[in-house]
């Protein structure tokens, strides 16, 4: 197992003063117990120090000294510049305080120690008080053994995965389990000619720390006071948040807590037409009245994109009376909202905002790829941790900054959603995985942003596939507003490769062993996170540029059909989702889309999937356009899911109300017009 570097960079203006320091704190760091390879580095001037935060991933904390806020103020000798610039020194030196907020903005993961002179105590401590410094140090006294044993010991504290440490240390005392699971840590399968393989195959570990909440020491993720509370707690820190909670059941389910608690039966709602399904969902549970609104669609590509930054402001405007907003940033696509207008709009009315981060856990660790939907002013923020960070599939955070959160509402709808009987090694891997973020996420990331952009290169230098960049993602409708792209989606173009999406993914799959996130009829779409190797990229760049120098004739690509536009939602959707309803069949007698079905009301969400966006949500008006699209998705996406459709023997069929339902529920067209904003 490879040993960790940490780094300390002391900043300090004075040469001699900072060569006494470092010799006198490695020195520490030698003579001392040393677990994580502490060592400590120089910088004298502020945007030295700033440099080599930016450029060395192994730095876990910086100790300021706050000197140089006397030197924009004071007449003092400046050192010389270091790095050949020609921009005076003293200029390049700001205050600590200037300096804290820096390093804050560039890394907030890192721990900040302020050297102050003893006079000068109440001063620095006042002036850095709003800051995230961690600790003061007085540089007179030099008690270079104290200090190290100090940042050591914060470096272990950051470095601690509560809940992982003792399931590790539950396992490995190997107690006898007269409790759940009845594997009874693998005694079930061990040794049987049966299912040993199973066992085998997966490991040992595996079966030793699937445990139950019989376990007290494990703490109780319904009701945490221990491990489980605590290292939440570590979370919350971690990525900026008042409260994180631990979904073992995906962002699926951590969307649908959420719009439970916040949304009482009839109240509305205001959410992405393309938000997640779960986010749908959650509608029809909560008993919410949703006002869609529209995403923007880039046509080329057949790709969906943020809804217009005016589309959601007069929404906001419109329905002041709304209780949540609902949004996705960033896209599959990489898509990022500027949210800070959007979301100050919606806080002006009182309208709470959640922001789906399914794809975007890792922001928070790297300057490029923020700011979070927290940092932005989120009420709830929701993310896969499985999907770009290395937690285990399904582990999810709920993270929090509603100021009035209630906590006892949302426990009881977490509870409602969640197993009696979680995974314990998913509960652990999102400690690890916040573990990770904080002492190397923006080492990896600053690999996988390198990757990221050597790969697109690569790929465009084949000739026969093509990135796309944002302006080419970018729907006109949304030019102009201010949107971002996570350079760790790449999407190509490859409608010149001379094979149709289905042919490329095969063959990438058969010949290669490559497996792509997603695609539409003519791009696909990788995925880089921070398990990303160099290798990998490698071999994906050999694969695309064989099949490039094959040349192969163009292929005619067929597009997929355009979403038909939002109907009408004449019920809430949960109230049409709630009536039996009758199945009725897509085509009639003749092949052909069944008229009957025009002017019915759909009481499923009919979701073709990929890309997942619902065509139809219960409640909402079925037109012989919508119908005639389903047909047509069928005949041309025969590969794709369509969530929602039931087949009647080999008839695809879709459940709509009744006419006796539809005269028992109260419409909505009795209330103001409900159309798609
Ligand atoms: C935008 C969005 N939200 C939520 C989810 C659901 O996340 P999970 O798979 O963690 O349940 C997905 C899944 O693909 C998604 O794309």
């Amino acid at each position: 197992m490879s040993k960790p570097t940490s780094k300390v960079l002391v900043i300090n203006d004075e040469p001699l003063i900072l060569k006494d320091l470092l010799k006198g704190l490695n020195a520490a760091a030698r003579t001392l117990d040393n677990p994580f390879g502490l060592t400590f580095v120089g910088a004298l001037t502020a945007r030295e120090g700033l440099q080599l935060i930016e450029r060395d991933g192994d730095i876990q904390i910086v100790i300021v000294d706050d000197k140089l806020y006397a030197v924009q103020e004071g007449p003092r000798k400046a050192p010389p510049a270091r790095n050949g610039s020609k921009e005076s020194p003293r200029s390049l030196q700001v205050s600590a305080l200037k300096l804290v907020q820096k390093i804050t903005a560039l890394r907030p993961e890192l721990d900040i120690y302020i050297l102050i002179e003893k006079e000068k105590e109440d001063q620095v401590v006042d002036a850095l008080f709003a800051e995230a410094v961690d600790g003061y140090f007085y540089r007179e006294e030099r008690d270079y053994r104290g200090i190290y044993r100090i940042l050591n010991a914060q470096i272990a504290e950051r470095a601690r995965t509560p809940f992982y440490d003792a399931l590790r240390a539950y396992v490995l005392s190997a107690k006898d389990a007269w409790h759940t699971p009845g594997h009874s840590s693998g005694d079930s399968l061990r040794g049987s000619p049966w299912v040993d393989e199973f066992y085998e195959f997966m490991g040992e570990h595996v079966f030793d720390a699937d445990l139950s909440v019989s376990v007290k020491a494990l703490d109780s993720l319904m009701e945490p006071t221990g491990v489980i509370a605590e290292a939440q707690q570590m979370a919350a820190n971690a990525f900026g948040a008042r409260k994180t909670f631990f979904a073992t059941n995906g962002t699926s389910t951590a969307n649908k807590v959420i719009l439970q608690t916040l949304i009482a039966p009839g109240e509305k709602l205001l959410l992405d037409r393309n938000c997640h399904k779960s986010v749908h969902h959650g509608v029809v549970l909560s008993g919410a009245q949703p006002i869609y609104l529209d995403s923007s669609v880039n046509r080329k590509y057949g790709v969906f994109g943020p809804v217009p930054k005016k589309t959601l402001l007069r929404a906001i405007e419109e329905h002041p009376d709304a209780q949540l907003l609902v949004l996705t940033s960033c896209t599959y696509d990489g898509l990022r909202y500027d949210l800070k207008p959007i979301i100050d709009a919606a806080h002006a009315r009182n309208i709470k905002v959640l922001i789906d981060e399914a794809w975007f856990s890792h922001a928070r660790f790297h300057p490029d790829l923020r700011p979070t939907a927290l940092e932005s002013g989120a009420d709830y923020a929701t993310q896969s941790a499985h999907k770009t960070l290395s937690a285990f599939s399904q582990a999810a955070f709920i993270h929090v900054n509603d100021p009035t959160f209630k906590e006892h509402l949302f426990r009881e709808n977490f509870n409602m959603h969640t197993s009696t009987s979680p995974m314990y090694s998913m509960i652990a891997s999102l400690d690890v995985s916040r573990k990770q973020m904080m002492m190397e996420g923006y080492k990896l990331l600053e690999r996988t942003l390198m990757l990221a952009g050597e790969l697109r290169q690569q790929i465009n230098s084949t000739g026969a596939f093509r990135v796309l960049e944002l302006e080419d993602l970018l729907p006109d409708e949304v030019k102009d507003d201010n949107i971002r792209l996570d350079p760790t989606k790449i999407t190509v173009d490859i409608s010149s490769c001379g094979m149709t999406v289905d042919e490329l993914q095969a063959e990438l799959f058969t010949r290669f062993n490559i497996t792509i996130e997603k695609s539409t009829f003519n791009t696909i779409t990788l995925l880089l996170t921070v398990g990303t190797t160099r290798s990998k990229c490698s071999r994906l760049y050999d694969a695309l540029m064989r099949i490039a120098r094959e040349k192969r004739a163009p292929r005619r690509l067929y597009r997929t059909p355009d979403l038909p536009p939002f109907t009408e939602l004449v019920y809430l959707p949960r109230d049409a989702y709630y009536c039996g309803g009758e199945l009725v069949p897509l085509l009639d007698e003749n092949d052909q889309a069944n008229a009957s079905l025009a002017g019915r009301i759909c009481a499923d969400q009919i979701v073709p999937y990929p890309p997942g966006i619902p065509v139809l949500v219960p409640g909402q008006l079925i037109t012989e356009n919508i119908v005639e699209y389903l047909i047509r998705y069928l005949r041309v996406q025969n590969k794709v899911e369509l969530h929602g459709v039931a087949y009647q023997g080999y008839f695809p069929s879709i459940r709509v109300l009744s006419a006796a339902e539809e005269r028992r529920l109260s419409s909505l067209r009795e209330l103001p017009r409900q159309k798609a904003a």
